[in-house]
């Protein structure tokens, strides 16, 4: 069994242009979903698997993300002068001691491909890493007794050291947004996984292989990050995460389209952002 799966790399360098004017001096991560910021959902889900190393890739003007998980010694300060215990140890639960937050800047705009790889430094050789892309909310379903779906990649990969990307079916008219999967006809059941056998980033209907829509929750090994070095730009003119995947398949690396069995809520366009909120509010009982 691996042990070394510790890190997780949340690119947060992007415009937010899908969610302007909101995301104008806001970085987008740092909108509210119900009452924390998009970030903190995305990092708790990151600590839920057992990754307590996170990497945020990010660039000028978005410091809010990385304030939100330093410690804010005023309003403690306050906090225990006036004894609002309650409040003090939720600020305190959102930097556990476990927890450990780094940043590296993208220095330039070239893709998600090349925003991973900025983090390539701060790896061991051939230490593998989780990419969690924040805009995409991943939660269970409420009530489900079963696992985070991260945790459970986290745990296939440490077990079977074979990458993990997570997928759900998406209608066709749909797969052009998304990377999508080629598992040789095979459509793993939720919770379960298949061998992949490619990965095509934004595909026209036509020439999709299949409907399973990468999600943005992804366990890899270090190997990538060498591959990722090398990928030229693609679709978009950008280097796209998804063509070094394709690449470690072509080597031969087992890799493995994980179906979730939670739900996904795209937080990072207005309509999504909104129904996030809706839903999360009224399954915490903060709405009719
Ligand atoms: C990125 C990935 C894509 C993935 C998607 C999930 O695309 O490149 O493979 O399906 O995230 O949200 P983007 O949404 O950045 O265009």
């Amino acid at each position: 069994m691996l042990t070394n799966l510790r890190k997780a790399i949340i690119p947060v360098a992007g415009l937010g242009t899908r969610l302007l004017p909101i995301s104008k001096s806001i970085p987008k991560e740092m909108v509210p979903v119900v009452d924390r910021p998009l970030i903190q959902h995305v990092v708790e889900e990151a600590l839920a698997a057992g990754l307590n190393e996170i990497i945020l890739v990010t660039r000028g003007g978005k410091s809010a993300v990385e304030d939100h998980f330093d410690t804010h010694y005023e309003i403690e300060a306050e906090l225990e002068k006036k004894g609002k215990t309650a409040l003090l140890e939720a600020l305190r639960t959102i930097t556990p001691p476990q927890l450990k937050v780094t940043s590296v800047r993208q220095d330039r705009a070239l893709g998600l491909g090349h925003a991973i790889h900025c983090a390539a430094h701060l790896l061991q050789a051939d230490e593998p890493f989780a990419v969690i892309l924040p805009d995409v909310l991943v939660k269970p379903v409420p009530g489900d007794a079963a696992p985070v779906d991260l945790a459970v990649m986290a745990e296939a990969y440490q077990r079977d050291a074979a990458a993990q990307i997570m997928v759900e079916a998406v209608p066709l008219e749909r797969v052009d947004q998304y990377g999508i999967v080629d598992c040789g006809g095979v459509e793993p059941a939720a919770g379960t996984a298949a061998a992949m056998r490619g990965v095509v980033e934004k595909p026209k209907p036509a020439d999709a292989p299949s409907r399973l829509s990468v999600i943005g929750r992804y366990i890899l090994p270090g190997e990538i990050m060498g591959l990722l070095a090398n990928t030229p730009p693609g679709a978009g003119g950008e280097i796209q995460l998804t063509d070094a995947i394709a690449e470690l398949i072509r080597l031969g690396r087992p890799v493995e389209a994980f179906r979730m069995q939670g739900r996904t809520f795209d937080c990072g366009y207005v309509q999504g952002w909104l129904q996030a909120n809706q839903q999360l509010a009224r399954e915490a009982g903060l709405l009719e």
